[in-house]
């Protein structure tokens, strides 16, 4: 297949991002824009010396340049703009559903208020419904850098806001440095969030061991495994994952850019695709990782040989692993 015929062939794919975190999507020229805006200091002197630091050696060299960029995201307006500049991008790659996470200790830890978060998140969700016709919603996400007293102070910060909020904000997630942080951590916070009826994802086996995984699942009660690709080593778990068709939510160029594999060539996409697993592909940080949900199905469709039918799989996966 022609380059161009394979992207508009997964352009016209009926597809859900369940992998994105929002922060992610801040372009290097908006975070010297908005910077500008709000009176910021970078320590970068342009665009082009931001994005020369954009090579990462795994997960914490990325996080650690991922944080200071969100610094740069002061008002409700900022919120706006970012999310709106991504549903534009992913409306344009054949998106119709979105579930995207957020990190509010980010911004609650800078002195910006939980409202300001959701109502610039939420008014950008909403237009996004109406003039592009992507329909979404928002997993609202515990760092796991942080302690657990911390996640359920958040929590109380924001269960004001539920009601409000209630059209998009269905979910949980747990995100950040995932080495030396397990999700038994997190388990009393997750068992409270359950009891207030949301959905729960985590990130685990991204660099994390397969065990991680497994705890998410029994410990967490996750409904859906945030990368997953290190599962492979523990063949009963990946017989469960199977079993229960788990949703893995894949993000091929972010396992490249931050070193958890060394070429896409040697991604397991395919092979747990060809085992049966409900494995999606999303984008992660696309504004840090070179490329958006159709970048990111072109690399592994070209790198791994993907067939017509794998792809129309991995985006019908996506749309049932849908909340
Ligand atoms: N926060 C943003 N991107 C992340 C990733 N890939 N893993 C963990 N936390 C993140
Ligand atoms: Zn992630």
């Amino acid at each position: 297949m022609e380059l161009q015929e394979l992207r508009s062939f997964i352009r016209g794919l009926p597809k859900a991002e369940l992998h994105l975190h929002i922060e992610g999507t801040l372009e290097a020229d908006m975070i010297f824009a908005l910077a500008e805006r709000n009176k910021v200091r970078l320590p970068y002197a342009d665009i082009e010396s931001l994005k020369r630091a954009y090579q990462f050696t795994n997960l914490q060299s990325f996080l650690d340049l991922y944080y200071a960029g969100a610094a740069v995201l002061q008002t409700e307006q900022d919120f706006h703009d970012m999310t709106w500049a991504y549903l534009q991008r992913a409306a344009a790659d054949g998106v119709v559903h979105t579930e995207i996470m957020f990190d509010p200790q980010t911004h609650t830890s800078r002195g910006v208020v939980i409202e300001t978060v959701f109502a610039g998140l939420a008014s950008a969700l909403r237009q996004g419904q109406q003039e592009l016709g992507i329909s979404s919603s928002l997993i609202f996400s515990f760092l796991r850098h942080l302690s657990e007293a911390e996640a359920f102070a958040t929590l109380e910060q924001a269960l004001p806001l539920r009601e409000q909020y209630a059209d998009l904000w269905l979910s949980v997630g747990l995100d950040s440095s995932e080495k030396g942080n397990p999700p038994e951590k997190f388990q009393k916070v997750f068992a409270r969030c359950k009891e207030l009826g949301f959905r729960r994802v985590a990130h685990a086996g991204e660099e994390g061991p397969a065990s991680y995984v497994r705890d998410a699942l029994d410990l967490l009660q996750a409904e859906r495994i945030d990368h997953g690709v290190r599962s492979e080593e523990d063949p009963a778990l990946m017989q469960h994952l199977r079993q229960e068709q788990v949703p893995l939510t894949v993000c091929p160029l972010s396992n490249l850019k931050l070193c958890v594999v060394t070429d896409l060539k040697q991604h397991n996409l395919k092979r747990m695709l060809e085992q049966g697993l409900c494995v999606t592909v999303n984008s992660d940080d696309p504004a840090y990782f070179g490329g958006y949900i159709l970048d990111n199905y072109m690399a592994v469709a070209q790198a791994l040989d993907l067939s017509r039918e794998q792809l129309v799989q991995l985006a019908q996966n996506s749309m049932n692993a849908r909340f």
